[in-house]
């Protein structure tokens, strides 16, 4: 059988203000015929597309499961293979704990046209959004983006390895695994290490915390913080609007 490819653009979608995605992206969407669309997308970038557009959303929806996997897939190569114009878009960048790749590589089995649009991730942007550089000159001579829940669920080994080095550490879906996070550091004598939590960044109901390993699992408690969060640990963490104000109280009661 022959078939009419169409063809499937992987694009990002960038950290959640819709104002945060790129050109590229938006010519992407102008042309879509079909978008998937994650969860972390921000409703308005679908505004980019068609009105006639099938839109479909794949993500997690409360207290149900995301589309499997293989049915995402599926879904993407399908419409592809009737001939569309396939976007399918994800939260930050298609790269970065995205699963991008994996839908490239399955696309391609089938001799489908893909293209990645790059978006701007969640890892670098989050923490700028509220003053914290990933690196700087003098105090990080450089990052590490980790998974802190792995395929399996646990946390990923490569957190203590990264402990111990004087890198930026910046961890994608970690709040549940804070506890953990925190008894790593106790363990080697570091929990005076700056820590800052920010959840939903770069969109209106941005909140976030800063302190250390001493304060940091009360503050999220204080401020319900949750998901998505990303989690920000090293000496850029200081800069933090906050960190003065949540770890000073802490440094003056020890004394006292
Ligand atoms: C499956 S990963 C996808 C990351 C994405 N590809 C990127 O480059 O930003 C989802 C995780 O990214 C982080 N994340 C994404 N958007 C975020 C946001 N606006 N604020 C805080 N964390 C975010 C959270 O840790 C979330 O659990």
């Amino acid at each position: 059988m022959s078939y009419n490819k169409g063809i499937i653009y992987l694009v990002g979608a960038g950290p959640g203000d819709p104002e945060l995605l790129t050109l590229k992206a938006t010519k992407a969407l102008k042309k879509a015929e079909v978008i998937l669309y994650d969860a972390l997308v921000h409703p308005d970038v679908l505004d980019w597309a068609d009105q006639d557009a099938v839109k479909i959303y794949v993500g997690k929806r409360k207290g149900h499961h995301a589309l499997p996997q293989d049915e995402i897939n599926a879904l993407m190569v399908d419409y592809a293979l009737q001939g569309k114009v396939v976007v399918r878009l994800k939260g930050g960048d298609p790269y970065v704990f995205g699963r991008g790749h994996e839908e490239l590589t399955y696309a391609k089995t089938f001799g489908i046209p893909v293209e990645v649009v790059p978006g701007i991730s969640s890892a670098i942007a989050v923490p700028q959004g509220v003053g914290i550089p990933v690196t700087r000159r003098g105090e990080s001579e450089s990052f590490w983006v980790i998974t802190a829940t792995t395929k399996t669920g646990s946390l990923s080994k490569d957190i203590a390895i990264a402990a111990r080095s004087s890198a930026t550490l910046v961890i994608l879906m970690g709040v549940s695994k804070l506890p953990q996070i925190v008894d790593i550091f106790h363990g080697i004598g570091k929990q005076d290490t700056p820590i800052a939590i920010i959840q939903n960044g770069s969109l209106e109901n941005e909140q976030s915390v800063a302190g250390n390993f001493n304060n940091i699992e009360q503050l999220v408690e204080e401020n319900g913080i949750g998901n998505p969060a990303i989690i920000i640990i090293g000496e850029v963490a200081k800069h933090h609007p906050n960190y003065i104000a949540q770890v000073l109280p802490q440094e003056i009661l020890a004394v006292a």
